[in-house]
């Protein structure tokens, strides 16, 4: 699969075979291409933490209200923005952008490898980050959850272009 391919192909998921367990290889691949992804001024300001375990899929899906397709899934990336790194840095707060980032090459690596991904927003509904921090100990700052699994759908590809949204000067 291509990278164009890849893109056009790519929905959201929310239904996974149970009881699939990912080969912590494919997990490596896939937060490779994570940390490939672009960063402001390469401070590469994140972490990642995966959630196998039954009870701490659950206790994301306590915290956050759409994250239900976890009960199918066989993991749950957490993404963490690191903002002391590019304080540190001199660097202006780019960590969401730079997280949203990694995020995207996430999904597109998980579909090549034959995974379905749903991208569950965190960051910056205060109580959802408070929430996570809390239950996972986390130091970092929680941006969102990526789902990942073997699909058990398969929703069509759409297209959004619109040259409404387009200005060429
Ligand atoms: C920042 C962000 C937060 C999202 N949060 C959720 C979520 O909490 N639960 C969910 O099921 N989908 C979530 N999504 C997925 C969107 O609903 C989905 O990308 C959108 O409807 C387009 O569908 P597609 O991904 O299949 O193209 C989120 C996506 C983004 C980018």
């Amino acid at each position: 699969m291509n990278t164009s391919e890849a893109i056009r192909k790519r929905r959201s998921i929310r239904k996974y075979k149970e009881g699939v367990v990912i080969p912590r290889k494919d997990i490596e691949t896939i937060l490779e291409a994570a940390m490939m992804a672009p960063s402001a001024r390469n401070t590469r300001p994140w972490e990642f933490v995966v959630v196998e375990s039954r009870e701490g899929k659950e206790k994301i899906m306590e915290i956050q209200p759409y994250t239900g397709m976890l009960k199918t899934a066989s993991a749950a990336i957490i993404v963490c923005g690191l903002p002391e790194v590019q304080k540190e840095a001199n660097c202006s707060e780019f960590w969401p952008e730079d997280c949203g980032a990694a995020i995207e090459n996430i999904l597109l690596q998980a579909l090549e490898l034959g995974y379905g991904t749903c991208w569950c927003g965190f960051y910056p509904v205060e109580d959802r980050v408070k929430a996570l921090k809390e239950a996972f100990d986390l130091k970092s700052v929680p941006l969102a959850v990526v789902a990942l699994g073997v699909p058990d759908e398969e929703p069509a590809a759409r297209g959004y272009f619109d040259p409404e949204k387009v200005r060429y000067i």
